[in-house]
């Protein structure tokens, strides 16, 4: 349901958008990205005077906890529904953030209103989950702010549902909204109604349905997912999934270059491409012509697009040494590293001889992509810090600290500590959040009941400390009524966490 006094627009407004951490967003995510795509671009610290601004933020979860992490950032977030306001100022008054602002303003109106004079120029500027679900006035307004706020050289973060990925579904999506609208009241209950009439009619064969693989597949999806995220995807009015052209040709108005995804294997044309269907991309220059045969190979239902206000090219040997730079962490214990990732194309192997010794190497502690590099053990092989930044970052087998050695701060320990007794119940364990961390310059991705582990290993003193009794801090954590197998069971899942994140948690300050 939208609001009643017509400012939504079409939008959802009856129910909050949950709080989310979406990595993508990070300037540091987007950054590195820039630099594997060979644009210029700074990684920046949480002492940097960094100028970060977010278009439709909802509850503002993913800013705070930027804010909090990198306390030299200006931060600016803007939605227009006052409820998702005043959670996130509350939460930021709680914390004592004087380094956020959360703005209420229509995204379609807020370049020529007053309040346009309070928002700085920006260094990096997202909206996930906004573009393709607002009208085309609002996404004209976000083009003109873009234009006037995003400071040159500067990177924008777009998500948007994407065409052709949404082809075979935009049925489902109709008849959600529509039957919904007419058999219930109020948005969660709506998105309910809808989908029940999906299931029956898939189960009546409707041929719309019941052929697409892909309305099958949200479907399942969806038995997992939270009402309110269900709300938010399928009953706004204006939600029209969008050409990745047809955003770039938007976005050019703003003077924006698109230059590559916020997620970085999919900047690698071998891994998102077969061999036939490279050939095919290459017989193009034009860069939008090459990703609508990426699309058409792989039919991606999400972009994470990065665009910059002025590209500026390195040369491949200043591209190298600022990768060489980079900082990696292991977040996983070493034996637990893939070394055959399934992407789009296949399978990637990364190569023992070549990876393995990085990999022991990065279980001691963290280390720059150029120490790496120069291991006795890798003697021979080609230094291709690219390779070696995109494939770990890209599969989520390192993660990159922005300034490695910075302590954790106050408040991002508030602010986890508040997270994790705000959210945490029996219910929500294993919801995914995010932990602040400065030397990561953002989020670590935690699930709700790591926080509680964190926490408590933290308190104990050390990995091998004796004070590690996951027993007594299952018993605490769960339900009075629990079964004592279930107590066990999340006891074993505790010292499980304990073994995989102990290390990392050293590493990064959080315990
Ligand atoms: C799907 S949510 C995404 C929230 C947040 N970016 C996140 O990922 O958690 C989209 C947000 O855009 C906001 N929004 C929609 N239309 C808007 C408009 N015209 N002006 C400002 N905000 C708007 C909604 O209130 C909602 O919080």
């Amino acid at each position: 349901m939208t609001s009643a006094a017509g400012w939504s627009a079409g939008y959802v407004t009856d129910t909050a958008y949950m709080r989310g951490y979406y990595p993508e967003q990070s300037p540091v995510q987007l950054a590195l990205a820039a630099l594997l795509m060979g644009v210029q671009t700074d990684l920046p610290g949480p002492s940097d005077e960094v100028s970060y601004l977010e278009l439709g933020c909802g509850q503002g979860f993913g800013a705070t906890v930027l804010a909090a992490a990198n306390p030299g950032w200006r931060i600016t977030a803007v939605d227009f529904n006052p409820a998702h306001v005043a959670a996130a100022r509350r939460t930021a008054a709680e914390l004592g953030l004087a380094n956020i602002r959360f703005l209420e303003a229509d995204l379609a109106t807020l370049p020529e209103d007053p309040l346009m004079a309070e928002i700085p120029e920006a260094d990096v500027a997202s909206l996930h989950g906004v573009w393709s679900w607002v009208s085309p006035e609002v996404r004209g307004g976000i083009v003109r702010l873009l234009r006037a706020r995003v400071r040159p050289g500067g990177l924008v973060h777009i998500s948007y549902n994407a065409l052709p990925g949404w082809q075979s579904a935009l049925l489902l999506q109709r008849l959600v909204r529509e039957a919904g609208r007419r058999l219930a009241h109020g948005s969660i209950e709506q998105a309910r109604a809808g989908l029940d009439l999906v299931r029956d009619l898939m189960a009546a064969e409707a041929d719309g349905l019941a052929k697409s693989t892909r309305v099958t597949d949200i479907l399942r999806l969806l038995e997992k997912a939270a009402p309110d995220y269900i709300a938010h995807e399928y009953m706004n009015g204006c939600w029209s999934p969008c050409w990745h052209a047809d955003v770039a040709t938007d976005l050019a108005a703003a003077k924006l270059d698109y230059i590559g995804s916020a997620r970085l294997l999919t900047n690698f044309n071998d891994l998102m491409l077969t061999e036939a269907q490279r050939a095919i991309a290459n017989r193009f220059a034009d860069p939008l012509m090459r990703e609508l045969v990426v699309d058409a190979c792989n039919e991606p239902t999400l972009r994470h697009d990065i665009y910059v206000r002025g590209t500026r090219r390195l040369s491949i040997g200043a591209r190298d040494t600022a990768l060489e730079a980079v900082t990696l962490a292991l977040p996983m214990p070493p034996e637990e590293m893939i070394y055959a990732v399934t992407v789009p194309a296949g399978r990637a192997s990364l190569n023992e001889a070549y990876y393995r010794p990085m990999i022991e190497h990065l279980a001691e502690g963290p280390c720059t992509v150029g120490e790496l590099l120069a291991l006795p053990a890798l003697a021979g092989h080609a230094r291709n810090p690219t390779e070696v930044v995109g494939m770990l970052l890209g599969s989520g087998q390192a993660l990159a600290l922005a300034r490695p050695g910075t302590p954790m701060n106050n408040v991002s320990r508030h602010l986890n500590a508040l997270t994790r007794t705000r959210y945490l119940n029996a219910d929500t364990m294993t919801r995914p959040s995010a932990m602040a961390c400065p030397a990561l310059a953002g989020g670590l991705p935690t699930a709700l009941a790591h926080f509680y582990v964190a926490e408590r290993f933290a308190a104990a003193g050390g990995i091998d400390a004796t004070g590690i009794d996951t027993e007594a801090w299952a018993r605490q954590l769960a339900p009075a009524d629990a079964p004592a197998e279930g107590i066990a069971a999340l006891a074993k899942q505790m010292a499980d966490e304990v073994r995989r994140h102990g290390r990392l948690w050293r590493w990064l300050g959080i315990a």
